[in-house]
């Protein structure tokens, strides 16, 4: 069998230190948050190139601490893609405020700036025949306070235009680099790119932990702070002072010293997960199915290699060939969010987001880790360009 990410691989190239710093922490009594976890997160923001780096308990608790901490909620409408990991149009819906969707590129699975606009405009004009929105009692008395861009399967999205919309706005911008962590647009690191960004250590990430995880980093000193509330229930100057309502949103100091391991070999992996890249793409440029494309001045930290069958058919029986030679393979993501069921409030029609719903038909991941040798790529091509 051979997996999509293969975790073990990289266990064994770190097995003996991990070992030493786990058993370091259960030495210490120190089991959450603590020195270790401090110095993790100057570590991070120092990668990043972000002045603060505040850790959490996973990507999604870093974007709905976000959304809490820039005082989102009812009456808000927030901006985002319907072609993502579901958690990041939920952590809205959970502030109470309404998510509004836009859909994204062909080729960068991103979010589509010239959709951003219209449905900017639309927003304004509260006029649904400009672009999509979402049902109108939803909209009303509502005001759109910001934008998650989402750097898909570790590509950057396009941050010179969104930032650029937004300020001309009024709206704030938060990255979900919950899978670019490592990746750069334009020589800034992904987790900089935005006024606010988060990142996932779920174990299948480009940097993962043995558990949950995940990070906010900014640069601003009073939003940082606020942050650092609402991880722990809206502490304010000691333990049992609450300024607002926040979340048990802390990072262990397991993870933290996993994490720590990691980050140690992560600009190698990070190279080899390039490698892999180049090999898939030069390998299939001739098979009939639309490789990644990465645009100038970015590198992608590849959380996945995903590429565009022509139809879902064709899909169908790629994955079947996959399965059958024990590849392993998925789909991100199958139903785009405006189809799922947890939105279908938002009263969206499916064809609002033909180029989503074009993808989620249309495209499946194969293997994608560090580790991969010629040999097991050489495979997946093979069994990919049987019957193309
Ligand atoms: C784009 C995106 N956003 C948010 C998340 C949520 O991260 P977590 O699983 O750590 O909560 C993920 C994780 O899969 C993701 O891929």
């Amino acid at each position: 069998m051979l997996p999509l990410i293969d975790l073990k691989k990289q266990y064994q190239r770190i097995e003996s230190r991990i070992k030493e710093e786990v058993i370091r922490v259960l030495d210490s009594g120190q089991y959450v948050m603590g020195p270790k976890v401090q110095a993790l997160e100057e570590r991070l923001a120092q990668y990043v190139g972000a002045k603060h780096c505040i850790s959490c308990a996973s990507g999604t608790d870093a974007l709905f601490m976000s959304l809490i901490a820039k005082g989102v909620g009812k009456g808000d409408l927030i901006i985002t893609t319907p072609f993502t990991f579901f958690a990041t149009a939920e952590v809205i819906a959970l502030t109470g405020a309404v998510p509004v969707f836009v859909d994204v590129e062909k080729d960068t699975f991103n979010i589509s700036i010239e959709s951003l606009k219209l449905a900017i405009r639309a927003i304004k004009e509260n006029d649904s025949s400009i672009y999509p929105l979402p049902d109108k009692a939803l909209r009303e008395n509502a005001k759109l306070k910001g934008i998650i861009a989402v750097d898909l399967f570790g590509l950057p999205a396009e941050y010179d235009a969104i930032n650029e919309i937004a300020e001309l706005e009024g709206l704030f911008v938060i990255e979900d680099a919950a899978q670019s962590f490592g990746a750069s647009y334009r020589d800034k690191k992904a987790g900089s790119l935005a006024e606010i960004a988060c990142t996932s250590f779920f174990p299948a990430k480009p940097l993962g932990a043995y558990g949950d995880g995940g990070a906010i980093f900014c640069d601003d000193d009073e939003l940082a702070e606020t942050l650092r509330s609402v991880r722990v229930h809206g502490q304010g100057s000691n333990k049992y002072e609450n300024v607002r309502l926040g979340v048990t949103g802390r990072l262990d100091a397991i993870q933290a010293a996993v994490l720590a391991v990691k980050l140690d070999i992560f600009d190698d992996e990070f190279e080899n997960r390039q490698r892999v890249a180049n090999y898939y793409s030069n390998g299939l440029k001739e098979s009939g199915f639309i490789v990644p494309v990465i645009p100038g001045g970015c590198k992608s930290a590849w959380a996945q290699y995903t590429i565009i069958a022509s139809n879902n058919d064709v899909r169908k029986q790629s994955v079947d060939r996959l399965n059958k030679a024990k590849i392993g393979n998925s789909v991100y993501y199958p139903i785009a969010l405006h189809d799922q069921k947890a939105f279908s409030y938002l009263g969206y029609k499916s064809l609002d987001f033909p180029v989503s719903i074009f993808l989620s038909e249309r495209v499946f991941s194969v293997p994608m880790h560090p580790y991969l040798e010629v040999a097991e790529m050489e495979q997946v091509i093979e069994v990919l360009q049987e019957g193309n």
